[in-house]
């Protein structure tokens, strides 16, 4: 195992900007331009940055959902960006759990709890008994095995987003990333899945790589911390360090224009 689960180098990722005029040349917006990052194996990894700053690209980078323009992503020393084949992709897979901001959308209404849970183990070809191990997770996400026959309209949406949780993590993933996971929940229950994240950190190892405006949750949870703006990481470093004592002037703004929700335990 090397001591770097993530690496991205050199990330770039251009889209082609709509031709507003037939004759027009192309022109291109840069989501992502030319960013690093590095995520300690077992550490908690936070983003920040103004929207459509890139984080969202960045991570999808990271997870192979979509293909850099130009720069490399390792996962524990392996390449699996566009460079890697069909079975680096799967193994990467294997290795990555994701949970996006809205637990509405990211469930499939008509598929039972129970399938919706499992199906990874099944996607993925994985062994063993799919059943039992879905209500291990259930149970790990703080849902009772039962909730497997139900579906997801019955649940509320604090219960809806720990089922899109149990999902990512069926396959005991390594790395587990959330894009904006909690922002759609209420205090209460977003402190709940903030406990829970941080057991599952202690308890398997899961390295977590988090987006979030709140800067509650990074205090929280993150060990480090990257800033980004304009598709570029303008700042990083540990979390203390960057919340407290900035040294770019847009984190600085930034920290200021964020209101804080959930504070969390005060920093030393
Ligand atoms: N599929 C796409 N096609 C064209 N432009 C895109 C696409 N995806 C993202 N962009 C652009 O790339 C930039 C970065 O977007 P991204 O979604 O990564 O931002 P973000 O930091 O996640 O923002 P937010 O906090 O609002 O989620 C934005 O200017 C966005 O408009
Ligand atoms: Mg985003």
């Amino acid at each position: 195992m090397t001591e770097f689960l993530v690496r991205g180098r050199g990330l770039t990722r251009r889209y082609p900007a709509p031709r507003r005029r037939m004759f027009e040349s192309r022109s291109y917006t840069t989501a992502l331009d030319d960013a690093d990052i590095d995520v300690r194996a077992g550490s908690a990894v936070g983003i920040i940055g103004e929207s459509g700053s890139g984080k969202s690209t960045l991570v999808r980078l990271l997870l192979g959902l979509d293909t850099p323009t130009a720069g490399t992503v390792e996962i524990d020393g392996r390449r699996v960006d566009a460079a890697a084949g069909a079975r680096s992709l799967h193994w990467l897979r294997r290795q990555t759990g994701i949970v996006f901001q809205d637990p509405y959308s990211s469930l499939d209404p008509r598929m039972s709890v129970g399938r919706i849970v499992g199906e990874p183990l099944w996607a993925l070809g994985i062994d063993g008994d799919h059943r039992a191990r879905v209500r291990e997770v259930l149970a790990d996400v703080g849902l009772e095995a039962d909730m497997a026959e139900r579906f997801p309209h019955e649940f509320s949406g604090g219960q809806r987003q720990r089922i899109a949780l149990a999902r990512a993590l069926v396959h005991r993933p390594r790395l587990l990333v959330g894009d904006e996971p909690l922002s759609a929940l209420d205090v209460t229950v977003r402190a709940q899945i903030l406990a829970l994240l941080g057991e599952l950190r202690r308890r398997d190892g899961l390295t977590l790589l988090l987006v979030s405006h709140d800067i509650g949750v990074v205090q929280n949870l993150c060990d480090e911390v990257f800033v980004m703006k304009d598709g570029r990481v303008v700042e990083e470093g540990p979390t203390e360090k960057v919340l407290l004592q900035p040294q770019v002037a847009y984190t600085r703004r930034l920290l200021a224009s964020i209101p804080v929700i959930d504070p969390g335990p005060a920093l030393p």
